[in-house]
């Protein structure tokens, strides 16, 4: 039996990250995470003196790049060259250069590639940009969450303040989103979408078990869009 694929789609801190990640636990599902693929080539580029060079130059250089998936105390974790790319896949100087990666279709190729053989791993809840539009339109179930740039702003210093000391003006956070908003739905290739027959959740006002909820109703009730 093919494996069940759960797509979760939507603009940066909507959610979809942790909504994804509690969802995953709760169904028993492998948890992706596609936005930190995009992020760890990045670092592999910047880590290569590649930072800002010609598309043709990443291009040619993905065949030097690889990765390597596997499960640990079940969750997916992979590796880029052989080294662990978190925590500095987080780092401001990869979310500065990331959009730009992700806007190379050669690049995304290569990346729906490696998350399309993850189906190997059993069932996905995959989040992304566009992962019920182009890496599984087959998806079981497609979701998009959405929430008011504001609101994003602050949900993403929340996770800052965690993970990183680069981004602490929440209006410089709140800047960076909305370039990165619009660099993400403006590009030619595979730009953010909502996908035919995907469920939209404006999550501005709730909590993150609220979303869960949702989405657990309506699986539940079978109303699958693709199949
Ligand atoms: O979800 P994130 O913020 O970690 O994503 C990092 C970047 O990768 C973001 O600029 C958009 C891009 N991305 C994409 O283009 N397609 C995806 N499926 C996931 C992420």
């Amino acid at each position: 039996m093919s494996p069940l694929i759960i797509a979760i789609d939507g603009p940066a801190a909507s959610g979809k990250s942790t909504v994804s990640r509690k969802l995953a636990e709760r169904l028993g599902y492998v948890h992706v995470e596609s936005g930190a693929v995009y992020r760890a080539l990045t670092w592999q580029l910047i880590r290569d003196g590649l930072a800002g060079a010609a598309a043709e130059t990443i291009v040619r250089h993905l065949s030097k790049v690889t990765l390597h998936f596997f499960m640990e105390h079940g969750r997916l974790r992979f590796t880029v060259n052989a080294a662990d790319p978190e925590p500095a896949i987080r780092s401001l100087a990869v979310q500065e250069f990331v959009s730009a990666v992700a806007a190379i279709p050669e690049a995304r190729a290569w990346v729906n590639g490696h998350l399309r053989g993850l189906r190997r791993f059993g069932n996905l809840v995959m989040e992304g940009r566009d992962i019920g539009t182009v890496v599984f339109p087959q998806a079981t179930f497609k979701f998009y969450l959405d929430a008011e740039p504001q609101e994003r702003a602050r949900r993403r210093q929340r996770e800052q303040q965690f993970s990183s000391q680069d981004l602490t003006a929440s209006a410089e956070v709140e800047r960076a989103l909305l370039r990165r908003d619009e660099s993400d739905q403006s590009r030619p290739t595979a730009p953010l979408a909502l996908a035919p027959g995907a469920y939209r959740i404006e999550t501005t006002h709730l909590s993150v078990e609220d979303v869960i909820e949702r989405i657990l109703a309506i699986i539940s009730s079978g109303r699958n869009v693709c199949v």
